[in-house]
């Protein structure tokens, strides 16, 4: 089944008030390998992993390695496959891009400027997003609402302008207690630096802990305005 931007009205008022499970068998039913999953390993991310897995379906699921990650998410993606004994697509930046930006702007161009720092997020993430929905007509992701003022007002499916296809968020109005009690109950595996003051793991430059009362992003990009805290993997 392919579905287009007219479908998106239909799906989240068909898809209103069922639970999360529910959401994933729903779109790996309908569209196999037309589907797959974007983790950043992330607490969310590792609950649609072990609910992919729960299915006892077939499903696609890849990481983008932007090579500047924390050394506890390589072993996690590592755990990971071991644990459910899949394998998780890692998708890294085209060489000649990053030796290309960082001969011109440094190595770590992003603390310089704005657009430095979208510069790298284009080369390091986004370039190789492209790539990995490649063949694809949607994907899932761990986005919530209250992750940040960028999120409230996501739904379960969105239209991605930057690929075109549907987006599928099936935790979008879980709360973080809701994740933090499901990772629990169910032995998923996470990142130890989520138990250190990391609720939101990017990379490792661009990531820091956060303090008690902070939004779960708010060490992510910490130096900019928290409007303009995202990526560009999610735009609104
Ligand atoms: S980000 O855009 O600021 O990096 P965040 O870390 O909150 O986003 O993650 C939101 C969702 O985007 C994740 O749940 C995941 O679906 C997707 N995502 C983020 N980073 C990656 C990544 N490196 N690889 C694959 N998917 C990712
Ligand atoms: Fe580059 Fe930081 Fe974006 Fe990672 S989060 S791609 S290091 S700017």
């Amino acid at each position: 089944m392919i579905y287009s931007k007219d479908d998106i009205a239909g799906l989240n008022d068909l898809l209103e008030g069922k639970s999360a499970q529910e959401i994933i068998a729903f779109f790996i039913k309908k569209m196999g390998d037309k589907i797959t999953f974007g983790s950043s390993l992330g607490a969310e991310d590792q609950i649609i992993t072990q609910m992919l897995v729960e299915t006892k379906m077939a499903f696609k699921i890849f990481t983008l390695d932007t090579a500047r990650l924390f050394s506890e998410s390589y072993e996690l993606i590592d755990r990971t496959n071991k644990r459910y004994n899949i394998i998780i697509d890692i998708f890294f930046p085209d060489h000649t891009q990053v030796e290309e930006m960082v001969a011109e702007k440094g190595i770590n161009l992003f603390f310089d400027s704005i657009d430095n720092r979208h510069l790298c997020c284009q080369v390091r993430k986004l370039n190789p997003l492209k790539r990995a929905l490649v063949g694809r007509q949607a994907w899932f992701t761990g986005l919530r609402k209250s992750q940040s003022v960028t999120r409230v007002d996501m739904q379960i499916v969105e239209w991605d302008e930057n690929s075109s296809m549907l987006k599928i968020n099936p935790l979008i109005e879980w709360s973080e207690d809701d994740v933090w009690t499901y990772l629990e109950k169910h032995g998923i595996p996470f990142n130890p630096l989520h138990k250190k003051g990391f609720p939101s793991i990017g990379c490792q430059p661009c990531t820091r802990a956060i303090m008690d009362g902070e939004d779960v992003r708010a060490g992510r990009w910490w130096w900019e305005n928290p409007e303009s805290r995202e990526c560009g993997l999610h735009k609104s």
